[in-house]
């Protein structure tokens, strides 16, 4: 642990003009080879180049019901996942969204910035409310709006995310945009970009190569999660669904193939290789072969992950010990940028 936050994040005033990236994952559910190879091999590669932030969305997650007593317990979840992937809280701010108050305090002056229109046409919200959207929480419907405020508090200028929150991403960009126009702050919040590419951006579901891995699909067997042992991971692979064919010579030759091509993707992402290179290696052999060798090749990177996060969670003090200087570092940042906010709007605290 830290005994000392590293030099620029003392009381540091916000980096104007400078790199920032930022991202979070809502504590909801188990994280997986997905959010492993899609999200945080990406936020572990990114903490040694550029000043990183990550935080787990807590305010977000009540957006659909939690339950209070297991809130917490997730939050610490997803943490441990972050550290066992690989982020270092030294390099990294690592922090819960609901530590530093000032995400929501932004978040209310955003949703008097950003338009009713524009929030009508997000997507994940017709997704996620579903043939009842007068039941869906207002909460659910400002979903990207907070996020929105989650960026810019840290004037953060890039975002690793899925390209499912590319729309998110406009979004915060429009928002700031109008922001710094209506008053009159030009260059105030940045027009942060979305970070998106990458091998492993889309990993899909081991049952159906249609649909990403996700940890809302019902069957555990779509998905390789973080904590499972060995037997697990090896047994989910076993079970994936596959074609009868062998595996082609060159990535072409994987059209139409979804199960193989994921796989193979999988394979070359877990290896640090390109897809090309998982087929020169395989071309020829079927599933019978290719299986158990991806099987060893997922244990011997995930087993210790999932390892490392169960010594973690068995003892939660050290998490908790990073997410408090993680929100005091956050902290740092987001507090004279809503000062100034707050100076800019004309309210009454300023
Ligand atoms: N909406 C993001 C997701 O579901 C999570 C998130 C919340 C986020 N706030 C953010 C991601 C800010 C990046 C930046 O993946």
């Amino acid at each position: 642990m830290t005994d000392q936050p590293p030099a620029p994040y003392a009381g540091a005033p916000p980096y104007l003009g400078e790199q920032r990236v930022l991202s979070g994952m809502q504590p909801s559910g188990d994280l997986h080879l997905g959010n492993y190879l899609g999200a945080l091999v990406k936020f572990v590669r990114l903490q040694h180049q550029v000043e990183t932030f990550i935080f787990v969305a807590d305010l977000h997650a009540i957006t659909a019901e939690q339950d209070p007593k297991k809130l917490k317990q997730q939050v610490r979840e997803i943490t441990a996942g972050y550290l066992a992937a690989g982020l270092d809280p030294k390099v990294a701010t690592i922090f819960a969204q609901s530590a530093v108050p000032e995400h929501a305090e932004l978040a209310w002056v955003f949703n008097c910035v950003a338009r009713l229109g524009w929030l009508d046409r997000m997507t994940q919200f017709k997704e996620k409310s579903g043939k009842h959207k007068e039941r869906a929480s207002i909460g659910l419907y400002t979903y990207p709006v907070l996020q929105a405020a989650d960026i810019l508090v840290y004037k953060a200028t890039q975002v690793p995310v899925g390209d499912d929150q590319k729309q998110h991403l406009e979004l915060t960009r429009d928002i700031a945009q109008k922001f710094n126009n209506d008053f009159s702050a030009p260059g105030f919040f940045p027009l942060p970009e979305p970070l998106i590419q990458g091998p492993g951006a889309r990993v899909m579901s081991l049952r159906d190569g249609a649909a990403k891995m996700s940890k809302s699909d019902p069957s555990d067997n779509s998905r390789i999660n973080l904590t499972d042992d060995a037997d697990a991971i090896a047994q989910k692979i076993r079970k994936a669904r596959t074609d009868a064919e062998v595996l082609p010579e060159t990535a072409e030759g994987l059209e139409g193939r979804a199960e193989a091509r994921n796989l193979v993707a999988i394979y070359a992402a877990l290896a640090g290789i390109t897809e090309a290179e998982v087929l020169k290696q395989y071309a020829g052999q079927g599933f019978g072969a290719f299986k158990p060798a991806l099987a060893d090749l997922a244990v011997s990177v995930m087993g210790p992950i999932g390892g490392e996060m169960r010594r973690l969670l068995a003892d939660p003090a050290e998490i908790d010990r990073v997410l408090a200087d993680g929100a005091q570092r956050a902290r740092a940042i987001a507090t004279p940028v809503m000062a100034e906010v707050r100076g800019l709007v004309g309210f009454w605290n300023s």
